[in-house]
């Protein structure tokens, strides 16, 4: 049966989680962006929601319209945004991965979540200049992800996750100018040690050890500078007894493994953090999560 238009949410997402810069990403649950395509002859875009007049309507430099061409799926694109443009968590990847998935249903392509990865990062790369995928693998597949060039791989978790996004914006591109061109070799040592912890934890859903995988000291600490506040809200998280503290993708949204039974108080200690450096925060008290999906039509 052919549908006349498909609805689609995609999730935030968090990509390098400090060790797996470019490679590493998570699907949270909350919050969502949600997508209704329509099928027309020529692609149209529209924005509402959370940081809606900061996001293109021009097909051609938004990440949704983008997939649109790709696909040959000429549609008129009506997005909501729940994941705030320039916060860290995946805004753009949320509004492609969602689009991706709905054009695949309304024109019946039966595509793979996998290639759809593919055509998702091409929006990307209209946002920052490279068809990055790390976001763009996580809100398509979910849980934990890692993107190398030549393959996708994933593993569900079950973990709560705290971030925290700071009432401030981070663009992709400044943040990637930051991140310096070479790493001493003692520094890669010290990420491939954190991401091969991170990874185990995943695999073991254990928070102590996904949260000691955050530490790396090349990207982090360049981009940390880039975030006001993100000193105080990381040193209050860990004092709140928080396994590990980094900056979400880009930033400027910090995410944080709370130990078990420590979601609220990390939430809190961030929020306080932000504060004491004069900046308001929102705490999104979260888990890993699934990747988009379409939910059923109302009967
Ligand atoms: N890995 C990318 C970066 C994600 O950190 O620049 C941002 O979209």
């Amino acid at each position: 049966m052919t549908r006349g238009t498909v609805t689609a949410t995609a999730p935030a997402t968090s990509a390098n989680l400090g060790s797996g810069f470019d490679v590493f990403g998570l699907a949270l649950t909350r919050p969502v962006d949600v997508v209704h395509v329509e099928r027309t002859r020529e692609t149209t875009v529209e924005v509402t929601g959370r940081g809606s007049r900061h996001v293109p309507t021009d097909p051609a430099a938004n990440t949704a319209g983008v997939v649109a061409d790709e696909l040959d799926a000429p549609a008129a694109i009506r997005i909501d945004k729940g994941v705030r443009p320039a916060s860290g968590l995946g805004s753009s990847a949320a509004s492609a991965a969602a689009a991706a998935l709905a054009l695949d249903e309304l024109y019946d392509l039966g595509r793979s979540r996998e290639s759809l990865v593919r055509v998702a990062a091409e929006g990307e790369r209209v946002v920052s200049g490279d068809a990055h995928a790390d976001n763009v693998t996580p809100a398509l597949l979910g849980g934990f992800t890692a993107v190398t060039d030549d393959e996708l791989l994933r593993v569900p978790v079950d973990l709560p996750v705290v971030a925290c996004l700071p009432d401030t914006a981070v663009s992709t591109r400044d943040a990637r100018e930051v991140v310096p061109d070479a790493a001493a070799m003692s520094d890669v040592v010290e990420t491939v040690g954190s991401a091969a912890a991170l990874v185990l934890g995943m695999v073991r859903n254990d928070p102590a050890l996904v949260g000691r995988g955050f530490r790396e000291s090349v990207v982090t600490p360049a981009r940390a500078a880039l975030v006001d506040g993100y000193e105080r809200a990381r040193d209050a998280a860990l004092d709140a007894g928080a396994h590990g503290v980094t900056v979400s993708g880009a930033g400027p949204a910090v995410l944080a493994i709370p130990p078990v039974g420590g979601v609220r108080s990390v939430a809190e200690a961030l929020v306080d953090g932000f504060r004491a450096a004069g900046v308001e925060g929102v705490p999104y008290r979260t888990r890993v999560g699934r990747g988009a999906s379409l939910p059923e039509p109302d009967a």
